[in-house]
């Protein structure tokens, strides 16, 4: 019994991580990111559905005041991030949060980590592809008044749809581009992203044509349970700004760029979110934002603010090709978390197996791709992005405690950027996570329960005997 336990709470020395850094079975990562393209992969991780559809759910919520929801959220992830910097410039590997849990709290939260990382990278990648079919459709409506028919538009029973075969489409896409290599998806990202936030800024201008600040007042109409509501909902938006921690074997300056680029995302994404949100409830009166359709809001928005199709064409266009690149940043993501994985032995070895001739994990990916399919093809948005959200902050959580525990256990190590106001920090970034936690339904709260109770499973009957540190620790 006393040996069970202390194999679960064996941990890898951090030492030992970086050491293993970008190995894999047939080859290794490539090192080829900047501190540029890692700001733009978390950026371009980050800004998609959530502020192009989930924005417009919310608002029936908070009412104007879900201004202040994006800063709730955007507060609860900087004290997340911070500990994220720390670990990221401590232990700069590809693994995330299921890394720095390794090497702080033990393979049993390891594991639980990188079970939660599945919700925040492959079932947010489904719930971004659903989006971007929003767009899609309302992109087809603005330029040839027709739509795709809903039964390939949504999900079984969603509006009369049967599968959601555009969700799908954008899933295979991505996998494609991403089954060419890193760095030119790389590349493509930082595209991608210049474009979607030149499509942000069109958005403010537009709908700031048609500000009226009496559309602000009541500012705060559903009172401040309405703005912790919304914030719940909106922190979805947030999810992804730590990607560049899942890219840490392939940045050329690890230590110096990870923390770097983590925080500098958080802020594009902020200001990004507090303009387009106080533009659109200022163009739009809050009680006209329906909180049942999951409709491109942005370019619903900016028609009715010129009283023609032109704008929402254009937002619609962007947001198709914006929304694209967070589908493709987060499935790569969910790859290196899983070959991180695999590599300590918690996953079976395909998972880590990189393909020589094109240095990508090409089965991994094929197999993320068919699971993320099979999600966006058949579960509704909404249930997507709070499932994605209560897991990833529960990950963000287990890393605050991470940066508490490491600084008392290996106070000497190496850091190349650390969180201020220790423990304050890190502190106050646990209670904020459970905070929003508790803002999210109570299914999803059962849907979470039911996924950490099969991830447990998987770890008894696999993880636990096949883990590579097991011959040392016994
Ligand atoms: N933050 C990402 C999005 O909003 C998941 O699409």
């Amino acid at each position: 019994m006393d040996s069970v336990v202390r194999r679960l709470l064996r941990t890898k020395p951090a030492e030992q991580i970086v050491a293993e850094g970008g190995h894999g079975e047939g080859g290794e990562l490539r090192r080829t990111m900047t501190l540029w393209q890692l700001t733009l992969f978390s950026v371009g991780a980050t800004l998609g559905t959530g502020i192009f559809v989930i924005l417009g759910q919310a608002v029936p919520k908070a009412g104007p005041a879900v201004i202040l929801a994006f800063v709730l959220a955007a507060v609860t992830a900087l004290f997340s991030a911070l500990s994220y910097a720390e670990l990221a410039g401590t232990i700069p590997v590809s693994g995330s949060s299921y890394s720095y849990a390794y090497a702080t709290l033990g393979e049993l939260v390891a594991w639980v980590c990188g079970w939660c990382l599945m919700l925040e990278y492959a079932v947010s990648v489904a719930a971004v592809a659903v989006g971007w079919g929003e767009y899609l459709n309302h992109f087809f409506r603005d330029l040839f008044g027709w739509q795709l028919p809903a039964a390939i538009t949504h999900s079984p029973g969603d509006q009369g749809g049967v599968i959601n075969v555009t969700a799908i489409l954008i899933v295979l896409l991505a996998t494609w581009l991403l089954l060419r290599g890193a760095s030119e998806s790389a590349t493509a990202n930082a595209i991608f992203v210049l474009i979607k936030i030149a499509v942000l800024v069109f958005f403010c201008v537009v709908a700031f044509t048609a500000f009226e600040s009496g559309n602000l007042t009541p500012f705060v109409p559903m009172g401040v349970a309405g703005i912790t509501a919304a914030a719940s909902q909106v922190f979805f938006s947030y999810i992804g700004f730590d990607a560049a921690s899942t890219a840490g074997e392939e940045a050329r300056n690890p230590k110096r760029d990870l923390p770097l680029a983590i925080l500098l995302s958080l802020v594009i994404v902020t200001v990004v979110y507090v303009l387009v949100a106080l533009a659109a409830v200022g163009a739009m009166p809050w009680q006209q934002f329906d909180p049942e359709t999951t409709e491109a809001s942005l370019a619903l928005i900016a028609d009715r603010a010129t009283g023609s199709t032109w704008a929402g064409l254009i937002i619609s266009f962007g947001a198709v090709i914006a929304i694209a690149s967070v589908v493709l940043t987060v499935l790569y993501g969910q790859t290196r978390i899983l070959f991180a994985m695999s590599r300590d032995g918690l996953l079976p070895r395909i998972f880590e197996r990189i393909d020589p001739r094109r240095q990508v994990p090409v089965a991994n990916t094929l197999i993320v791709a068919t699971f993320v399919s099979v999600l966006a093809g058949f579960i509704p948005l909404g249930q997507l992005a709070e499932a994605t959200s209560i897991g990833t902050l529960f990950a963000f959580a287990i890393v605050n405690v991470g940066v508490l525990v490491l600084r008392r256990t290996q106070p000497d190590l190496p850091r190349s950027f650390r969180t201020p106001l220790f423990p304050l920090t890190p502190i106050l970034g646990v209670i904020f996570c459970v905070v929003v936690m508790l803002g999210l339904a109570g299914v999803t709260w059962l849907a979470f329960a039911i996924w950490m109770a099969v991830g447990l499973l998987a770890y008894f009957l696999y993880g636990f005997r096949h883990s590579r540190l097991s011959r040392s620790v016994r």
